[in-house]
């Protein structure tokens, strides 16, 4: 599909934007950089007022419309890889893999510009900013860009999984995530007159303790749930007990009602213990996603369909990691995938020393263009 001299120019556009990555909502030279791309594609991009980093450009016309996605942010991450086209933006490193995501998307855009007379309808190109903030989807469909779209596709890279493997799974395939952070407030006192105070540290200790029933004795145990408490702070010196203590972490579910039914008992949990100990507690939620949820008919028919050009396997579990691609079926339809980009043992997503291999590059353009063909062909019947 891809010509040896395209797939060059892909793998060098893919190192330049991994040299040169920026934090989310301050993608404005990515932006620059893929617009013009996009521009040389001759493929039009939609106006908006709104979007100030990434854009949304569309290829065909008519109904069916749907919409291939690809993030474009990173993360404050400082690059161990020793690459010789590691960032040269000191502490913000491609550590998702963002930088497939959009080299890919070009890669497909320009097939799908060229095979433009064959769309039986319009595809929708979302080069999406804030992913790891949560916030990016959120933007781009409140931008009113993509409001008739009938569905949405989008990918992960997978660095644990050998380069070029497609999995596919129906459902949950990753994380709702909440984030949470309590101040619990009580009553300094000295340390030796504890009576004289109301002590958060305790009552902080007790509540991390009683929110792990919620998993254990509230979820039912063939559902899926997460809830960690990661950073817990209080006090500054050994003789004197604190006014306050504070703790934050996040709770990882795949299905709206247990989402709600874990928000409702830590809520309980922390405000009744706390009440027990005699301090005050004060949660705020800090803004969440949805879980990435994959249409059951649509992921059959496009594992039906990748089968006849590439391998493809189901994914045995979803990840508990978090996505903001999940927003997109609140309006639509939805399929995300996982596409394996180094090999198994690979240092994972996130971390300072992760690398991609290039030859998942071509795979995920091939995915991206195969997916539009047929996904256009099954909302048409
Ligand atoms: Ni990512």
């Amino acid at each position: 599909m891809l010509e040896k001299n395209e797939i060059e120019d892909l793998i060098a556009i893919r190192h330049h934007i991994h040299q040169n990555p920026e934090l989310s909502e301050q993608e404005f030279a990515t932006t620059a950089f893929l617009r013009e791309k996009i521009e040389a594609l001759e493929i039009e991009i939609l106006p908006s007022e709104t979007l100030k980093t990434g854009f949304v450009a569309q290829i065909g016309s008519g109904k069916p419309v749907i919409a291939l996605r690809a993030d474009i942010d990173a993360l404050p991450i400082l690059e161990k890889t020793k690459l010789d086209f590691a960032s040269e933006n000191e502490g913000v490193m491609h550590a998702c893999g963002h930088d497939m995501h959009m080299t890919s998307l070009l890669g497909a855009a320009k097939i799908l510009k060229s095979r433009e007379q064959e769309l039986q309808g319009t595809v929708k190109l979302i080069f999406q900013p804030a992913e790891e903030l949560g916030t990016g989807a959120r933007d781009v469909l409140a931008a009113g860009l993509v409001s008739d779209v009938d569905a949405f596709f989008g990918y992960h890279n997978m660095p644990t999984l050998p380069a070029g493997v497609i999995g596919l799974r129906e459902k949950g395939v990753m994380a709702a995530v909440e984030q949470f952070d309590v101040t619990i407030i009580g009553q300094g006192s000295h340390a030796a007159y504890p009576h004289e105070g109301i002590d958060p540290i305790l009552a902080t200790s007790a509540i991390v303790q009683n929110l792990q029933q919620i998993v254990s004795r509230n979820v039912p145990p063939l559902e899926a749930a997460v809830l960690s408490v990661t950073h817990v702070e209080a006090g500054n010196t050994w003789n004197v007990l604190p006014d306050t203590a504070r703790f934050e972490g996040t709770i990882r579910t795949f299905d709206e009602k247990i989402t709600a039914l874990t928000k409702q008992r830590f809520i309980e949990v922390v405000e009744n213990t706390a009440r027990a100990f005699g301090v005050r507690a004060d949660i705020h939620w800090i803004m969440g996603s949805d879980a990435t949820y994959n249409d059951p008919e649509l992921t059959a028919h496009l594992f039906d369909t990748t089968k006849k050009w590439h391998e493809a396997t189901i994914v045995p579990e979803p990840s508990s990691a978090g996505e903001d691609f999940a927003s997109y079926r609140r309006q639509a339809p939805s399929v995300f995938a996982f596409i394996g980009s180094n090999e198994v043992g690979a240092s994972g997503l996130h971390f300072a020393d992760m690398t991609l291999k290039d030859e998942a590059l071509s795979v995920a353009v091939e995915y991206y263009v195969h997916t539009a063909f047929a996904a256009l062909d099954y909302l048409k019947k």
